[in-house]
């Protein structure tokens, strides 16, 4: 096992790669070296030929208060320019298996972003979630004002970000940014161990498709939506698990996925 400085790794279901992040003294604060390790955990689970989904969670105080603020005051335009500062962020909307966040209390700025840049939020009764970035004199810097906007709609989405108030577990679950809230922090990650063990569960290549079609919905307009996912569930008859599925379903028998 990789040994990991910001973040901690395991497996345990099967098929399901946990990654918790680690950073006690800084409230998870999401600094460059910590996302390096989160981008690695994720590409290694992504790619281990094992792992059908991830949980990613943090502690039970704060999933991630943010990028690094201390990182981040004394750049300047031209280094984050240069650099293309926090792009490196996007990697984890790359990986090809579905990821869950399970979020418990502080998921601020940077923490609420990638939140969002996971499949599913389950959350906790104390989480915490809100783009305070204003009260620092700027602005979401991680993809939040479009995924938020897109998540929540318009109006409370620049209420948010606006006034840099912060809004609860239960509200998010409301306004549907998160898909369910749980009693206890430890049954928030409980619970998407469980969605990740069914997900896992499901032939890989028709799981793979279905977060791509349902990210096509999230992403693009809804004319080449539709015609995205038909042509991809077209391609789903090409595959050795759509036979074994339907064949299962028939002959009233337990599907052995192939994954291919
Ligand atoms: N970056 C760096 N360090 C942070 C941090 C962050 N985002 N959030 C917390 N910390 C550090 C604190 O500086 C403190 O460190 P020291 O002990 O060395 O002083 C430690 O974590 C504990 O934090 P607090 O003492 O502040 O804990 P608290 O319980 O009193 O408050 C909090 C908790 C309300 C979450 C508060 O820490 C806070 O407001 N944090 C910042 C939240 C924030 O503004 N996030 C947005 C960042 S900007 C961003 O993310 C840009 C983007 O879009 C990519």
């Amino acid at each position: 096992a990789t040994a990991y400085e910001f973040i901690l790794t395991s497996t345990p279901r099967p098929g399901v790669g946990q990654i918790t992040i680690n950073r006690p003294k800084a409230l998870n604060a999401l600094s460059t070296p910590l996302m390096k390790e989160l981008n690695a955990a994720v590409k290694s689970f992504a790619t281990d030929g094992k792992t059908g989904a991830i949980v990613l969670t943090g502690s039970e105080r704060a999933f991630a208060a943010g990028a690094d603020i201390k990182e981040m005051a004394p750049l300047t335009f031209s280094s984050a320019y240069k650099t293309d500062f926090i792009q490196l962020w996007s990697d984890l909307t790359q990986c090809p298996i579905p990821i869950i966040a399970a979020v418990n209390g502080y998921a601020l700025g940077g923490g609420c972003e990638l939140a969002m840049m996971c499949d599913i939020i389950f959350c906790g009764p104390k989480a915490v979630f809100g783009q305070p970035e204003i009260k620092l004199g700027t602005i979401p810097g991680g993809g939040g004002s479009q995924r938020l906007t897109r998540a929540i709609g318009k109006s409370k989405a620049m209420e948010i970000i606006l006034t840099g108030k912060n809004f609860s577990g239960k509200e998010a679950e409301k306004w549907g940014l998160a898909s369910k809230v749980f009693e206890t922090a430890e049954a928030t990650v409980e619970g998407a161990l469980e969605t990740a063990e069914t997900i896992a569960g499901y032939g890989g290549v028709a799981v793979k498709a279905a977060k791509e079609v349902v990210n096509q919905a999230y992403e693009g307009n809804l004319a080449e939506g539709v015609k995205y996912e038909r042509r991809m569930f077209h391609a789903l008859f090409a595959t050795k698990d759509q036979k074994i599925g339907m064949t299962a379903f028939a002959e009233k028998k337990k599907p052995e996925w192939s994954h291919e």
